[in-house]
């Protein structure tokens, strides 16, 4: 037996060193405050979790990897209301979660490489070498505003640029520009454009735009969640849209890889696409945690204004003296960007002022008030 090369080759996850981080500190009984990961700890709305306790029926039949008319119809309403970009149902695709997803489009596509910007989300890699294309990493840097130099490259032979905006793991946002940009280019060279929009809602300063709202959509594709948005991880709960064309090739591979969404699963989503009252609540919680943190810690936020994560300036061994001190934090080396760490803002409040003590102290400012 021998598996494959790709699967062979791959660097262990670099989160999987904070899981046996956590274990070792754990088992030497320090108190683990948590800000590696960046799965958000808040409550599902009630209204969401009776949505889906009400789609339980006594008869259970397969999903159809289309999704459900209705939830197609909530997102493209959502899309429309917030971006004010008119996308059709039909050119909507309920996905579970958006890793799948994210994962499984370069298997769609021809061409040579997929480009990649570092820092990001370690999935677009994973799913372009899995289709056995080439990876290009683009980097972002602070002087760009974390935004990737798109000059240069052979784009004729480019099958998908990734885009990531709000960024993880900066924070920084991409202006409506930078987008038509893009898209030009993508048209021009005939590659696809794909932006990752998971951190959309939760923002600090102007709404954050979307790749939706391009003049003209022909090669682009937008993915977005419930996972942070709604505060559903677990309900493997996203979509895709944009492009009839790349919908309609997304619409004939899918099938083969039984990534239909739950019915039960679709019609809580319906619920929570349709109401923007809660995304408020979250969006104002993270709001309160990360202005706790900024007011009381003296390291430079290199990041932008979105998302739940801080960038802050910081080696990997500023990194492991907190980590040490039981503050997880993911160090920028594991985004390949030494120099910076990344807060997750996923603890509650007071985990955050608790921990703010500890950073200061480890800065070596005197511990004093945290906020
Ligand atoms: C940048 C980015 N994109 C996509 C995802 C995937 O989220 P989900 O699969 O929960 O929709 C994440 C999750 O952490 C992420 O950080």
């Amino acid at each position: 037996m021998s598996i494959s090369p790709v699967l062979a080759g791959l660097a262990t996850y670099p989160f999987v060193r904070l899981d046996e981080a956590r274990a070792r500190l754990r088992t030497a009984g320090v108190e683990l405050l948590d800000f590696g990961t960046g799965e958000p700890r808040e409550e599902t709305p009630e209204f969401i979790r009776r949505a889906l306790v009400d789609a339980v029926t006594p008869m259970s039949t397969y999903p159809s990897a289309a999704g459900l008319p209705e939830l197609r119809e909530a997102i493209a309403s959502w899309i429309s209301r917030r971006f004010g970009a008119v996308v059709d149902p039909g050119h909507v695709i309920p996905t579970l979660g958006s890793k799948e997803a994210i994962y499984g489009l370069a298997n769609v596509l021809d061409g040579d490489f997929v480009a990649v910007p570092t820092p990001s989300y370690p999935v677009y890699e994973r799913g372009a070498l899995f289709a056995g294309k080439r990876v290009v990493e683009l980097p972002l840097r602070e002087e760009n505003g974390w935004l990737p130099d798109l000059s240069g490259l052979d784009w004729d032979r480019c099958a998908l640029l990734w885009l990531n905006y709000p960024n993880n793991p900066t924070g920084a946002t991409a202006p409506l520009e930078f987008y038509e940009g893009a898209a030009e280019l993508a048209r021009r060279h005939d590659f696809v454009l794909a932006s990752d929009e998971a951190y959309s809602e939760i923002y600090f300063g102007e709404p954050p735009a979307s790749a939706l709202q391009v003049a003209d959509r022909t090669n682009v594709l937008a993915f977005n969640t419930l996972s942070k948005r709604s505060s559903m991880p677990g309900y493997r709960s996203g979509f895709v849209a944009g492009d009839p064309a790349l919908i309609a090739a997304l619409r004939r591979y899918r099938p083969n890889v039984g990534v239909a969404p739950q019915e039960l699963i679709q019609r809580a989503a319906i619920a929570a696409w349709s109401d923007e009252a809660h995304v408020g609540e979250v969006r104002e919680r993270y709001r309160a945690k990360r202005d706790a943190m900024l007011e009381a810690l003296p390291l430079r936020n290199a990041g932008g204004d979105a998302s739940f994560f801080l960038w802050f300036e910081g080696d990997d061994a500023f990194a492991e003296r907190l980590l040490e001190s039981g503050v997880i934090v993911a160090p920028g080396s594991f985004f390949g960007s030494p120099g910076y760490f990344r807060l997750a803002l996923v603890p509650p409040l007071e985990t955050c002022v608790r921990a703010a003590s500890i950073i200061r102290v480890q800065s070596g400012v005197q511990a004093g008030p945290a906020a």
